[in-house]
């Protein structure tokens, strides 16, 4: 049979209960990349997100806010879409559970299911509590009472739908068994596979309690259950029953991705509710973790929910959503401060990628007047260029087809790491001083703009402004809408005499200093000094410095989880800190004094917001403290003998 051409990937459906945040942002960041991703390499793309908007709370929180739910979910619905248009999203619809077209869907598939027996009314049985207006089970109670208010709860019955999953159960098991990649990763798999062994039992499918959901077609004091309802999207959106052409075309979808709170639902309640509709499962059910923040998950009532509109507008966009997608590592959590996302920022974009695009045009610029030169010399260094190329290429292909962001992330960084250090191995400035290596010098810095070149398409899907930022200084792509992914395949397709315009910064550095911290003791002792004693410093004073200038000092306690010798450098070690969440790499003049293994596990005193300088092609984030006497063979490092956690304030 031959592949098809067509790719259907989808978000979840949010609740528009309120603002989405962050981790909203996360799975449409994600799900955008592989879309962009997609259609780069030329399939024709559906990317579908929306809301989820029937329900008992939704419709709680609406009368809560003294409105009706529609209007109440109209208006934090504008916020959403314009919340991704913000972000860049390119979703090809956007469905809502209060669309006509969906609830006509969802009233079909209910009467069909019924019809044909596998949905049936009975009783539901369960502690009411009538002041919540919600049913909960046994296992629910807080000592016999509701678990929301406190108070006492009743048992009642309601009459319900019921749907039969258990009947299901084994062709579900079957075609997991067959299947391997429909439910990822591996362990949500094991845990979804030894729910399905527990027994399913039948599920309700309606209420009669509230009223702001699908009415049940023939029976209209029932609504169809939210999640029921929810999960038709994924049909309702590409047209089933209505365009059936254009259904045909996509369904079944590729990618189902989420986070691992609603795996359950779409890896045995939604595949059960499509053999019922007989029609072929999704291809992948893909789990990723959450995000966190250092106090834990994100939630409204701790008051740490972080709005991605902020950040885009602190930040930018493109490397907001690069840091995203960097911090979603296979089915693991990720973690978001904004410290995090500034040192991102400020290492990877700044100084890794940013730097590799004004160094090239400035020496473009400098060397050739301007006009990107021809390659006319290969030498084995340039094939280890190009192979890395190569290899950024085909990793980056696997990676995102597997939906591993992170990894993805990685094999191109490489590549931007390796032309960095071809930058140091061939230093051009030594070639441009002698007029015998002009040939040299044009090959070096055509094999710098082809890394480029690569490196900015690999980086298209999550950073999709970055192509037409780079164009403005290094005009590479002659039609920037026809940019595919296969173009980063091949070496060799920028043509010589392209000319180039330095710009600005494509990622300025982030001064960290400029986000708000916690005062210090330090700096609270800064402050009241200056209120004490507004003075000018005397000339007597000039040598002494201030307590303000000492709290400018970021020293941290750091804890030395690698250590190597510098090759080539006897007097240098290369330390790899932990600090707090983040990792320094320091290069240490202190090879002769300390043996590496020496100092693995060792807690040391770093300077942390010292600028960062490359030394011998390193680049050292900061420097640790050290005392010595005479020479640097007696010299002692700082170090901090208590069990202080790592990332702690010196002061
Ligand atoms: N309405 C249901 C989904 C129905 S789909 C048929 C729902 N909505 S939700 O608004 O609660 O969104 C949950 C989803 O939002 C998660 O599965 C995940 O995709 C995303 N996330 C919300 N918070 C998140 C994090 N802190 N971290 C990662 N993803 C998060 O459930």
């Amino acid at each position: 049979m031959a592949e098809r051409n067509q790719f259907y990937i989808t978000t979840p459906i949010y609740y528009p209960s309120d603002n989405l945040h962050i981790g909203h942002a996360y799975t449409t960041v994600a799900a955008d990349c592989i879309a962009r991703f997609k259609r780069m390499q030329g399939f024709e793309v559906f990317y579908l997100t929306g809301t989820d908007e029937h329900g008992q709370k939704i419709e709680k929180v609406a009368r809560e806010k003294g409105k009706e739910p529609q209007l109440y979910v109209d208006e934090i619905v504008a916020g959403i879409k314009s919340l991704w248009d913000t972000m860049l999203i390119t979703h090809n619809d956007f469905i809502r559970t209060t669309d006509k077209r969906h609830e006509a869907v969802v009233q079909k598939v209910f009467q069909r299911v019924y019809q044909q027996g596998d949905i049936f009314l009975s009783q539901y049985e369960g502690w009411y509590c009538t002041p919540c207006e919600t049913f909960f089970t046994e296992r629910q109670l807080v000592e016999g009472n509701c678990p929301d208010c406190g108070r006492p709860v009743e048992l009642l019955q309601e009459e319900s739908y019921f749907f039969n999953m258990g009947k299901y159960a084994p062709r579900l098991l079957e075609h997991i068994e067959a299947h391997p990649e429909f439910i990822q990763p591996e362990s949500r798999r094991n845990e979804i596979v030894n729910f399905i062994k527990s027994g399913l039992e039948d599920l309700c499918v309606s209420r009669t309690t509230f009223s702001w959901g699908v009415p049940v077609p023939f029976n209209n004091k029932h609504v169809v259950y939210v999640w029921f309802d929810a999960l038709i999207n994924y049909l309702s959106g590409i047209g089933y029953l209505q365009d059936e052409e254009q259904f045909q075309r996509f369904w079944p979808a590729d990618v189902h991705l989420m986070a691992k709170d609603i795996i359950r639902f779409h890896a045995i309640i939604w595949p059960i509710m499509l053999m019922a509709l007989d029609l072929p499962l999704p291809r992948t059910v893909f789990a990723h973790g959450w995000i966190m923040l250092e106090g834990g998950k994100m939630s409204k009532s701790k008051g740490n929910v972080v709005d991605p509109r902020v950040l885009v507008n602190k930040y930018g966009v493109d490397a907001v959503r690069y840091y995203l997608v960097k911090e979603l590592s296979f089915g693991q959590d990720g973690m978001y401060s904004e410290e995090m996302l500034v040192t991102r920022i400020n290492s990877d974009l700044a100084n890794d990628l940013g730097n590799l695009i004004s160094r090239t045009v400035a020496m473009v610029n400098r060397y050739f007047e301007s006009v990107v030169p021809g390659a006319i010399q290969a030498e084995p260094i340039d094939q280890e260029l190009c192979q890395s190329a190569q290899t950024a290429y085909q990793e980056a292909t696997a990676k995102l087809d597997k939906l591993d962001f992170s990894g993805y992330i990685l094999a191109v960084m490489k590549l931007v790491a390796r032309a960095n250090k071809y930058i140091d191995e061939t230093e051009p400035w030594r070639l441009a001083k002698d007029a015998g290596s002009l040939g040299r010098l044009g090959t070096v810095l055509y094999n710098l703009v082809e890394s480029i070149r690569i490196a900015v398409i690999l980086l298209a899907p999550t950073m999709p402004t970055l192509p037409t930022r780079v164009h403005e200084q290094l005009p590479l792509f002659s039609n920037l809408e026809k940019m595919k992914w296969s173009m980063a395949g091949q070496w060799g397709l920028t043509p010589a005499g392209i000319r180039v315009a330095k710009g600005p910064a494509l990622f300025p550095r982030i001064d960290l200093k400029t986000l708000q911290e916690e005062p210090t003791a330090a700096d609270q002792a800064a402050a009241e000094k200056a209120e004490a004693a507004p003075m000018e410093p005397t000339s007597k004073d000039k040598d002494l410095i201030s307590i303000e200038d000492f709290a400018r000092l970021d020293l941290r306690v750091a804890e030395v989880v690698e250590c190597h010798k510098m090759e080539k450098a006897d007097k240098l070690l290369v330390l790899k800190l932990q600090v707090g969440e983040k990792q320094h790499t320091v290069v240490s003049g202190i090879a002769k004094a300390y043996q590496p293994e020496a100092l693995i596990g060792k807690k040391v005193v770093l300077l942390a917001n010292l600028a960062p300088t490359k030394l011998r092609g390193t680049l050292s984030e900061g420097m640790i403290l050290a005392a010595s006497a005479e020479g640097d063979s007696n010299l002692e490092v700082l170090m901090i003998n208590k069990d202080l956690p790592s990332g702690s304030r010196v002061k």
